[in-house]
C-alpha cells in the first residue's frame, strides 16, 4: 500500500485539488482543538505554515478497493523452540493457499531442502480508506472549544470536510494531535505460522515461504544455536512505533529499518535482534504492520528476530474500543507459555548457554490472575520464577530478562506507570535472588543505564533499588567491567522510532511536577535516590521541544541501538547512536556512546 513511486504524479493531483476545493470550502485549519492542545510546544510561525497547508475538501475523495497481495508478505523468522535446531517463520497472503509451507536448506540452490507445513489461520485485517493516489483520507471533525466532538441532530459527529495526508506536514502533525479521523475498511486476509524442527547446530541456512500453488518469496536466511559457551553476539532495538499518519509526512518504518540495518552491520554477525515492542503505533491498523515489515524484510529475512509485546502492539485505533488481544501474535511466530495470549505472548530459550527470558508486560487487565491489573498478572509472575530457576539449575552462563515497560528508566512511564508501580516489588526481588544479570527494556523512548542495582525494602527506597558496590577494572580491551556483581544492569536503548521522550528526571522537580502532574508525590531526596541509580541517562535528540513541556515529540532524526557480546563469563554491553534525518536523504553516522562489560567468576 506504500505509494511512494506516485508521488510526483501525486503532488500535482494534490495541488490541483487542493487550488479547486480551496475556492469552495473554508481554508480553516483541521482540528483547530488538537492544534491548541498542541500549541505550547509549537513554534508559532511552523504551525501557521503547516495549518495552512491543510486545505479542507467538501467532498470526500474516492476511496480506493485494497488489492489483494498473494505473494508472501509480512514475512518475519522467529526463534520459537530450541534455537540449536528449530526456527519459526511468520508471513501473510490475502487468499488461503492449503499446501503453505516452508523450504529450508544449507545450499542457496535449495538442494535437498527440507520442507515444513504451515498452518493458515484467517485474520480480519483493517486497512486505512485511501484515495487513488494511495494517501490516507481523514475526516475533519467539528469540535467545541473543549476540544470535544461536536455532533448533529442525527447523533452522529459533525464533519468539517476531508483531507489527506499529502496536504499535511509541520510539527503538531507529526505530535500525532493534529491528524482527523480515518476509516478502516475490514479484509479477510491469512497468516501462516510454520517451523522449522530437525536442523544442525550452528549452521547457516536458507530458506523461503510460500506455496507451490502459489507464488513464494524471496530468499531469506538465519544461522542456528551452536553449544554452550560458544561465543555469540545479538542486538538490541525497540519501540520502531510506526504511525499511519505520518507514513506520507516523515516515515517512521523508515527510520525503524534503518535502525535495525545499522545495528546489524555494526554487531557484524548477529545471531539474533531483539525488538523490545512496540512494533507499530496501533495494532488494529494493518498498514503499519505492513510498512514496517515491507522495510524492514531485508533484515527480518536475514536473521531471526526476538519480538517482545509492546502496549501499542494491542491498541485499536479508537481509545474506546476494545484492545486487540492477538494482534502481535498474528504477526510473529513466538512460543506462548501456558498458552497465554494478552496482547502478546511470554517465552524463553537458550542460546549458547545464555538464557533469554521474554516478558508480557500487556497483561494488565482484570482477571482472577491479576485483580489488580498489574504489568505481570499472577501466572506469570510465576512462570518467570520457575523459568529462570530451572535455567539456573541447569547451568545457564547468563541470564537475560526482557521487558517492553521499564523497571528503572530516565523518562516518566518507569514511575508513572500504575501496572508497572504494582511489579515492581516483586519482580526486582525476584531478579535480585534469581540473580538475572541484564533486564533489557524499551516504552520510554530515553536512553537509559543503571549501575548493577540491587533489591531493597520499601523503606529504603520507593523504586526498591539501590546502586550497588561492585569491584571495577579495566580490561585488556579499555573496557570498564563490574567485577562479578550481584545486582542487575538495566538498559534501554532510547528508541529506533522517531518518537522522543525528555530524560525528565534530569529537570528540577519543578518542572516535572508541571508536566507530569501524576508525579506530584516526587520529592526532591526521590529525585536524587532515582537519578543515583543511574550510569548514563539522555535524550540525544538536540531539540526545544522538551523545554517547556513533556511534549509527544515524534521528529527525531537520532535511534539507539545495543550490541550484546556473550563470551565465557565475560559480557559487553555497547550502546550506539545514529543521527543524520532519512527524510532529507542524509548520511547516517553511527557513534558508541556507551559501553561495559560483565565479568563473572569461573562457576
Ligand atoms: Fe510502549
Amino acid at each position: 500500500m506504500n505509494q511512494k513511486k506516485h508521488q510526483s504524479i501525486t503532488f500535482r493531483v494534490a495541488t490541483s485539488f487542493v487550488l479547486l476545493f480551496s475556492l469552495i470550502a473554508t481554508p480553516q485549519a483541521a482540528q483547530a482543538s488538537a492544534s491548541e492542545k498542541a500549541a505550547d510546544n509549537a513554534n508559532p510561525t511552523a504551525q501557521q505554515e503547516s495549518n495552512n497547508k491543510i486545505k479542507i475538501l467538501d467532498k470526500k475523495p474516492k476511496v480506493e478497493d485494497i488489492k489483494k497481495q498473494n505473494k508472501p508478505n509480512r514475512i518475519i523468522t522467529n526463534i520459537n523452540g530450541n534455537p540449536q535446531s528449530e526456527m519459526g517463520f511468520s508471513w501473510y497472503t490475502s487468499d488461503k493457499f492449503d499446501d503453505s509451507k516452508v523450504w529450508v536448506s544449507e545450499s542457496k540452490n535449495f538442494k535437498n531442502a527440507k520442507t515444513f507445513d504451515a498452518d493458515a489461520q484467517k485474520v480480519d485485517s483493517k486497512y486505512l480508506e485511501r484515495d487513488k493516489q494511495g494517501n490516507i483520507i481523514f475526516k475533519d471533525i467539528a469540535k467545541n472549544d473543549e476540544g470535544e466532538p461536536v455532533k448533529g441532530k442525527d447523533g452522529k459527529e459533525k464533519v468539517n470536510g476531508y483531507y489527506t495526508d499529502k496536504h499535511a506536514g509541520g510539527p503538531e502533525w507529526m505530535s500525532g494531535d493534529k491528524h482527523g479521523k480515518a476509516n478502516l475498511i475490514t479484509e479477510a486476509e491469512h497468516t501462516y505460522k510454520a517451523q522449522a524442527k530437525g536442523l544442525k547446530p550452528n549452521t547457516k541456512y536458507y530458506y523461503k515461504v510460500g506455496s507451490d500453488k502459489g507464488k513464494k518469496s524471496q530468499v531469506g536466511q538465519f544461522k542456528t544455536a551452536g553449544k554452550k559457551g560458544d561465543p555469540f553476539n545479538f542486538v538490541q532495538y525497540t519501540d520502531t512505533q510506526n504511525a499511519f499518519w505520518n507514513e506520507n509526512v516523515r516515515n517512521e518504518a523508515a527510520f525503524g529499518a534503518d535502525t535495525l540495518k545499522n545495528a546489524i552491520q555494526t554487531a557484524g554477525d548477529p545471531s539474533f535482534a531483539l525488538h523490545t515492542g512496540d512494533f507499530i503505533e496501533t495494532a488494529e491498523v494493518e498498514d503499519e504492520w505492513k510498512d514496517l515489515y515491507k522495510q524492514s524484510r531485508p533484515s527480518f529475512m536475514s536473521l531471526p528476530v526476538v519480538a517482545t509485546a509492546g502496549n501499542h502492539d494491542e491498541y485499536a485505533l479508537n481509545e474506546e474500543d476494545e484492545k486487540l488481544l492477538t494482534k502481535f501474535n498474528e504477526h510473529v511466530n513466538v512460543p506462548k507459555e501456558n498458552d497465554a495470549v494478552n496482547g502478546g505472548s511470554y517465552y524463553s530459550f537458550d542460546y549458547n548457554g545464555a538464557h533469554m527470558v521474554v516478558a508480557n508486560t500487556n497483561d494488565n487487565k482484570k482477571s482472577k490472575d491479576n485483580p489488580d491489573e498489574k504489568a505481570i498478572g499472577k501466572k506469570q509472575m510465576e512462570w518467570i520464577k520457575k523459568d529462570i530457576k530451572k535455567a539456573r539449575d541447569n547451568g545457564s552462563n547468563w541470564v537475560v530478562l526482557n521487558l517492553h515497560k521499564p523497571m528503572y528508566s530516565k523518562s516518566y512511564h518507569a514511575l508513572s506507570d500504575e501496572d508497572v508501580k504494582k511489579i515492581r516489588e516483586e519482580l526486582t526481588k525476584e531478579i535480585d535472588e534469581l540473580d538475572v544479570d541484564l533486564v533489557l527494556q524499551g516504552h520510554d523512548h530515553v536512553l537509559s543505564r543503571t549501575h548493577p542495582l540491587e533489591h531493597t525494602s520499601t523503606k529504603n527506597s520507593f523504586v526498591n533499588a539501590k546502586k550497588e558496590e561492585t569491584k571495577q577494572f579495566v580490561g585488556q580491551d579499555n573496557v570498564t567491567y563490574y567485577d562479578n556483581p550481584k545486582g542487575s544492569v538495566y538498559v534501554l536503548p532510547n528508541t529506533g522510532g522517531t518518537k522522543e521522550y525528555d530524560s525528565i528526571y534530569d529537570r528540577s522537580l519543578e518542572h516535572i511536577k508541571k508536566v507530569r502532574p501524576e508525579l506530584s508525590g516526587l520529592t526532591e531526596k526521590d529525585l536524587e535516590h532515582y537519578n543515583s541509580l543511574f550510569k548514563l541517562g539522555k535524550q540525544p535528540q538536540e531539540t526545544d521541544a522538551f523545554k517547556d513541556s513533556h511534549s509527544n515529540n515524534r521528529d527525531s532524526s537520532s535511534q539507539n541501538f545495543s550490541v550484546y557480546e556473550v563470551e565465557g563469563n565475560t559480557l559487553k554491553v555497547k550502546i550506539y547512536q545514529l543521527n543524520g534525518d532519512i527524510s532529507k536523504g542524509e548520511q547516517r553516522n553511527v557513534e558508541l556512546v556507551d559501553e561495559f562489560g560483565i565479568q563473572k567468576d569461573n562457576k
